[in-house]
């Protein structure tokens, strides 16, 4: 930045010596009808230290605005990491998202284009008026009063359309997020027929986005011809105050020559301030945002303890609140080392959320989470996640190879990755892909069935050898036959694994331990298979419904 700036101010020294310079020729010529050979020389120095410490200036902004860019990204990026899923679920992803990608962008730009265009404005507007002055007082201080008048008179009359850069924004915004949607849910988009709808949308604001765009470019239309004008303008009344001085001999014509460049020098900084003012407001505005994200302080704790083998999880009298929804109505549960628990309930009951607190992606409002008779957020995180291997009910699969989707980023020796391939059945399936392990998934599994995507899912639970492996809806669109496969590879090859396993269908968890019945964040019931056909009319009710349609 230091560097950038002393760049700047001798480029710009330069440039406002020129005129000077120019005036000297144009006086000796008039009088001499020569030209003196060290004004060459002259001329060389004053354009090679002009061009180069142009150059120089602007790359060094450029390396300080993209610096700054990519710390800032680094950061954000980070810090996100950094805090806890719960803090995801609190602020919106969508919004982290603008801030990475485009409040890092206007910050970058400021300090690579608008902070030297400040600069320099103020340098140049600083400088001319000296130079003005020292060559002629009076006509200076007409400069100085009127120019600035008509440019303040002038942006006064386009002050509201200022605002204009931010609707833009806004607009960029809304265009995106129904790109986006649109993209990722193309097939219900069209299963459901409202592509005419969805077209009418995006025809809608993208319409306001030309409008306003070609309004912007509208203003700048005038605005450049009328400074151009002006410019003009002041010419004429400097040649015509000037012309007098001269054929009075107050003023020599290379004085006026140089006279009327600093005028011009003087004009274009003000405008420039004026509409870099626009663009400063609507960094700090970035800005503001960017330190929301950075400044929000993590409130998750890392725990002490080692977690060698798992013993006991239970769950005492949990409860969720997100903004005032109860979301988990004290729940209590509890699973020993060697067991099979199912879980069972209508969608939005609470199953998911209730089994991102095992893993502390969430943290209860209130109740606790014992981990072997201690409370789960006392133990080494790292721990606590490496003896659980999760398949969530929202698949996601990298565009990558079949391979690099089981081991997910972590050090896991290929053998592994066979075995747990043979154990969640993935291997069925790879054996007749052409590339096998290494063939690609496409975006976000494309290339597969729901059925295999899944398969994959367990498999990479499965890899990182976990002592409880929760399948949170993970097996609803495998077959039962191969359900079964796999639970019984499971059970041959980690004889000591505790299953926590939520699934739709009954006949999943008829033969766990125990089933938990989750219904509006509540568990109402639990039991065996056969204590819950007994009591619970839900329970009942479901089993029925599944056996009817077979
Ligand atoms: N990120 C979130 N923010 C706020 N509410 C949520 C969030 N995720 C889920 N919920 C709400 O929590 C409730 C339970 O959801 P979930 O645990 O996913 O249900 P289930 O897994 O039983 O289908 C639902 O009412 C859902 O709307
Ligand atoms: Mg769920």
């Amino acid at each position: 930045m230091v560097g950038g700036f002393f760049a700047l101010i001798l480029a710009h020294s330069v440039e406002l010596l020129f005129p000077t310079l120019v005036s000297q020729v144009l006086d000796q010529y008039n009088i001499t009808q020569t030209i003196d050979s060290k004004y060459y020389l002259y001329t060389c120095i004053i354009l090679l230290i002009g061009t180069t410490f142009t150059y120089l200036s602007t790359y060094l902004n450029a390396l300080l605005g993209e610096k700054i860019g990519q710390d800032l990204k680094n950061r954000l990026f980070r810090k996100v990491l950094k805090h806890n899923y719960s803090y995801l679920v609190h602020n919106k992803p969508s919004k982290i998202l603008t801030v990475i990608n485009s409040d890092t962008i206007y910050i970058k730009n400021t300090f690579a284009q608008s902070l030297g265009l400040i600069l320099s404005s103020i340098f140049l507007l600083i400088g001319s008026v000296v130079l003005m002055f020292s060559l002629n007082s009076q006509l200076a201080t007409i400069i100085v009063i009127a120019v600035p008048t008509v440019i303040i008179i002038l942006l006064l009359l386009i002050k509201d359309k200022f605002k204009l850069f931010k609707v833009v924004q806004e607009l960029r915004d809304a265009l995106n997020k129904i790109t986006s949607e649109n993209i990722k849910a193309t097939m219900l988009v069209k299963v459901f027929v409202s592509e005419k709808t969805e077209i009418k949308k995006f025809k809608k604001v993208n319409q306001k986005n030309k409008d306003i765009g070609l309004e912007i470019n509208r203003i700048f239309s005038l605005v450049v011809p009328i400074v151009n004008s002006l410019a003009i303008i002041a010419t004429m009344i400097i040649i015509y105050f000037g012309g007098k001085q001269i054929i009075y001999g107050d003023m020599t014509i290379g004085e006026v020559t140089a006279f009327n460049t600093y005028v011009q020098l003087f004009t274009l900084p003000i405008l420039m301030l004026a509409l870099m003012t626009a663009m400063i407001g609507q960094a700090i505005a970035s800005l503001k945002r960017i330190n929301e994200i950075l400044s929000a302080p993590v409130t998750f704790k890392d725990g002490k303890l080692a977690v060698k083998k798992l013993e006991t999880f239970e769950v005492k009298d949990l409860s969720l609140k997100i903004e005032d929804t109860e979301i988990l109505k004290g729940v209590n549960f509890e699973i020993r080392r060697g067991e099979k628990i199912g879980i069972v309930g209508l969608t939005g009951s609470g199953k998911t959320m209730f089994l991102k607190h095992l893993l502390r992606a969430l943290e209860p409002t209130s109740g606790e989470i014992l981990l072997n008779k201690h409370p789960l957020r006392d133990y080494k995180i790292k721990d606590v996640r490496n003896i659980t291997g999760f398949s969530f009910q929202e698949n996601f699969l990298f565009n990558s190879s079949v391979l690099d989707n089981i081991k997910f980023g972590r050090k896991i020796p290929t053998e592994k990755v066979m075995q747990v391939a043979q154990i969640a059945e993935v291997d069925k399936f790879v054996k007749d892909m052409q590339d096998g392990y290494n063939s690609n998934v496409g975006e976000l599994g494309g290339n597969l069935s729901g059925g295999e995507k899944q398969r994959i899912m367990i498999a990479r639970a499965l890899a990182g050898d976990p002592q409880l492996l929760v399948l949170d809806d993970a097996t609803s669109r495998l077959d039962i036959a191969t359900e079964d496969k796999v639970f019984e590879n499971i059970r041959k090859n980690h004889k000591d694994i505790s299953i926590i396993l939520v699934a739709q269908k009954i006949s999943s968890v008829k033969d766990c331990d125990r089933i938990y019945i989750f219904d509006q964040g509540k568990i109402t019931e639990f039991g065996t298979h056969e204590e819950l056909l007994k009591h619970s009319v839900l329970y009942q009710e479901i089993e029925l419904s599944q056996k009817n349609y077979g």
